[in-house]
């Protein structure tokens, strides 16, 4: 019976995982996992600003500083802040009764949330926190309303409102453009996300790079054997076209005499 049940949620879960979408458009992300200084950067905002609420128990610290590039004393320096040896797991002292009583929800594990949710949704969901003051933290998201999460990159980002834009008019899918001018044709919406100018330390463009950088981190944390099976799987096809040479010599060799 319990297995049963256990298969039936595994079975659900991509619905699951759907069911809690908004229909929010989401941006596009192109992450890239060899770019060391990107996983360096996410590693560190995650340390900063991630790691109060969140673990990623399933890793640990000594495995992802190998694997980005960080010697372990400069990890343990700038990236531990918990007490923890460098052969521990990335866990939080938060718990997850306390943490429920707070936000309304546990924060969840991330170790392998870009599993789950996928890399476009969470670069969508960590810059679409805006101001929301009927929320009991006076923030909400756009991919995951009502969310218990308080906005944590505010600092970085900026005060985000929903307000009116002038945005650029779409018919079947097509950008419109003035056809004598080739300026783009737009129109006031009123339910656009903005920043208000001045109110975070980061310029949009900023902003952008280190979610994607961020994702990056949680990218490769989902899946920290890609890298490796990426280079294992250059040589097994290298090792393939070599042997190829071979085994057409061999063919030739035997087939001779056939005609
Ligand atoms: C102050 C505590 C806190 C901090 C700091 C925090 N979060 Fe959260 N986070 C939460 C809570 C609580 C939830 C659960 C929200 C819910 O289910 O309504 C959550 C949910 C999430 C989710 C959705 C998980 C899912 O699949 O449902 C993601 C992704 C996430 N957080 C990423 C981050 C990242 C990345 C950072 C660092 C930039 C961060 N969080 C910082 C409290 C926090």
């Amino acid at each position: 019976m319990k297995k049963l049940f256990a298969a039936l949620v595994i079975a659900a879960m991509p619905a699951l995982a759907l069911g809690a979408g908004s229909g929010y458009p989401l941006d596009k992300v192109d992450i890239d996992l060899a770019d060391k200084a990107a996983l360096q950067d996410g590693a560190r905002t995650f340390a900063n600003y991630c790691m109060g609420c969140h673990s990623a128990q399933y890793q640990r610290y000594e495995r992802v500083a190998d694997d980005i590039g960080v010697p372990h004393e400069i990890m343990l320096e700038n990236l531990v802040f918990t007490g923890a040896k460098i052969g521990e797991h990335m866990n939080i002292g938060m718990q997850p009764a306390d943490a429920k009583a707070w936000f309304g929800a546990a924060p969840p594990d991330l170790t392998l949330v870009a599993r789950v949710r996928g890399n476009d949704w969470l670069y969508t969901y960590l810059r679409t926190f805006y101001d929301d003051p009927s929320r009991p933290l006076g923030a909400n998201n756009k991919v995951f309303p009502n969310v218990g999460m308080p906005n944590v990159l505010v600092g970085l980002q900026g005060k985000q409102v929903i307000g009116c834009k002038q945005v650029q008019v779409v018919e079947d899918g097509k950008k419109l453009f003035d056809p004598l001018t080739g300026t783009p044709i737009t129109h006031e919406a009123c339910d656009q996300l903005t920043v208000e100018p001045k109110t975070g330390q980061l310029s949009t463009e900023e902003f952008d790079e280190k979610i994607q950088n961020l994702v990056t981190f949680l990218a490769y944390s989902a899946n920290p054997v890609k890298l490796k099976s990426q280079r294992i799987g250059t040589y097994v096809l290298l090792y393939l076209a070599f042997f190829f040479v071979f085994a057409y010599l061999l063919k030739r060799e035997y087939w001779k005499d056939v005609h």
